[in-house]
């Protein structure tokens, strides 16, 4: 069969998870535009992707908020533009806003069901269409470990988590005759910025209830997401990988 170039979007792909998903599937051969926000300053992500060319990743860089409709549509053209067309979409932008919910604002609400799932609806509409045209693609929607067993102190973070695998499922099941398949991941606790801004005394509390005895690494989501964006994994669709080094088996 003959090798056909893949082109890939991610988003939050100037994060810590996002960065090794674009370095992995940079490493398969695919172009990758990484999305980035940075509360709409552009400085951050000029110079991640200095960084990344000189360790020899060379990616294009794309800013959308996530939130925004409009701008997701912007940023989805620009991408068409430059590479004609978007084989793999990695919905992976996230934030926490963690709060007992008899303290949480509405405003903690509505920013983390809208950066994190108001997201993925945004971004993969912006999308759907070129992939149904051409009767092909790879959508792969990172939820968390937090959306099935749930987590003192993120009723909006649960929530949205847990909305993105409905999104899943549905969509699954609307283009699957289309050569698009739509699944979600799972992680457990990453050893990233996230992961880092929870309380220490707590944060060991938590590592302490995972049996593999540490955080996760960005890597060993990465190698999951290049798994299902391959061409070859077209009979798995629907489905949600938990990947939580053994926190939470269901
Ligand atoms: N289960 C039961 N009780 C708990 C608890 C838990 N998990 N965590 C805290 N409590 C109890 C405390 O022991 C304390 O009890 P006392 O009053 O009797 O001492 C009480 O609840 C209040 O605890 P805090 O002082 O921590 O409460 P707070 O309101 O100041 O802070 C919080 C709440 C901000 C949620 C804080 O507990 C926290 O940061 N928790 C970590 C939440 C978390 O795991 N976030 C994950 C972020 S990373 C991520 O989300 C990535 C991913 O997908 C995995
Ligand atoms: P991170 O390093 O904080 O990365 C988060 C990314 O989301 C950043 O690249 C950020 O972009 C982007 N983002 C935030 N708000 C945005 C917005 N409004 N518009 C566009 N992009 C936005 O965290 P991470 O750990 O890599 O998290 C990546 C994903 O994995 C998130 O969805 C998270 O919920 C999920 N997850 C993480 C863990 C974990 O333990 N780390 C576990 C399970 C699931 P800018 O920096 O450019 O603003």
């Amino acid at each position: 069969m003959p090798h056909i170039h893949k082109v890939a979007l991610v988003t939050g792909g100037t994060g810590g998870i996002g960065t090794a998903i674009c370095q992995h599937l940079y490493v398969q051969g695919i172009t990758v535009a990484a999305a980035y926000y940075g509360g709409g300053k552009h400085e951050k992500a000029q110079t991640w992707k200095a960084k990344q060319s000189e360790l020899g990743y060379e990616f294009t860089t794309v800013y959308a908020d996530v939130k925004d409709d409009q701008s997701c549509n912007s940023m989805v053209s620009d991408v068409l533009k430059k590479h004609g067309k978007i084989d793999i979409l990695v919905n992976n932008a996230g934030i926490t806003q963690d709060a007992q919910l008899k303290n949480m604002s509405t405003e903690q609400w509505l920013t983390v069901l809208r950066t994190n799932l108001d997201s993925v609806f945004n971004v993969t509409r912006a999308v759907i269409n070129d992939m149904v045209q051409r009767n092909y693609g790879r959508i792969i929607n990172i939820s968390s470990i937090n959306a099935q067993k749930g987590q003192f102190g993120q009723v909006n973070y649960s929530a949205a988590k847990a909305g993105i695998h409905g999104f899943t499922m549905a969509l699954a099941q609307e283009v699957a005759r289309k050569g698009i398949t739509v699944n979600t991941i799972s992680p457990g606790y990453i050893a990233t910025d996230m992961v880092m801004a929870i309380p220490e005394e707590i944060r060991e509390k938590i590592i302490a209830q995972i049996p593999v005895g540490r955080l996760g690494k960005p890597e060993e989501i990465a190698r999951m997401v290049t798994y299902l964006a391959a061409s070859e994994s077209g009979f798995i669709t629907g489905a949600n990988f938990a990947l939580n080094g053994g926190q939470h088996m269901h």
